[in-house]
């Protein structure tokens, strides 16, 4: 009987472990550092916004930024699908912004970026009053 059971606990560990590896936040971690580095940190402002909160929130809102125009009225929130886009070709996506490199052209490498992108946004609250943020998420902020 608990034979049965810690198989059957073992057999949804391995599923779930099978359902995340799509997305490997760590790796991403590693190609965020390399390649993202040089403009942007997870929490500090650069050459680039700050990371932190940027997952589920609408574009151009980290405090302190400036950002250009063209992004501050694309009306984007951030989610898989537009960062995919974005990282895949950010002039394309939102022409006359001021991010032009494109350093993620890999499928892979995008969704392993935009899941460390998720996994260090998770209970932030940094998004404009308005914007998109589950209430659950929304904490006091630092
Ligand atoms: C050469 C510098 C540079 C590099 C390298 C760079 N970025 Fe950016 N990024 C920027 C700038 C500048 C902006 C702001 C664009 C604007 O205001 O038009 C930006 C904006 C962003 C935004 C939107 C943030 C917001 O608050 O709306 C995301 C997301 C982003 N970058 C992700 C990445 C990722 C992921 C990488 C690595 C694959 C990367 N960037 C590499 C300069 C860079």
């Amino acid at each position: 009987m608990s034979f049965q059971i810690a198989s059957m606990l073992l057999a949804s560990a391995l599923l779930s472990v099978s359902a995340g590896a799509a997305a490997d936040a760590k790796r991403g971690e590693a190609l965020y550092a390399a390649r993202c580095g040089a403009c942007h940190s997870v929490a500090d402002n650069g050459a680039g916004p700050r990371h932190r909160g940027v997952f589920g929130c609408h574009a151009a809102t980290q405090p302190g930024f400036d950002y250009s125009d063209a992004l501050k009225h694309s009306d984007i929130v951030w989610d898989e699908k537009s960062l995919d886009r974005w990282l895949s070709d950010p002039s394309a996506f939102v022409p006359g912004n001021m991010m032009v490199v494109r350093l993620a052209n890999e499928p892979g490498d995008r969704a392993d970026l935009i899941a460390f992108l998720q996994s260090v946004s998770q209970g932030e609250r940094s998004c404009k009053p308005g914007a998109t943020m589950p209430a659950a998420a929304i904490t006091t902020h630092p």
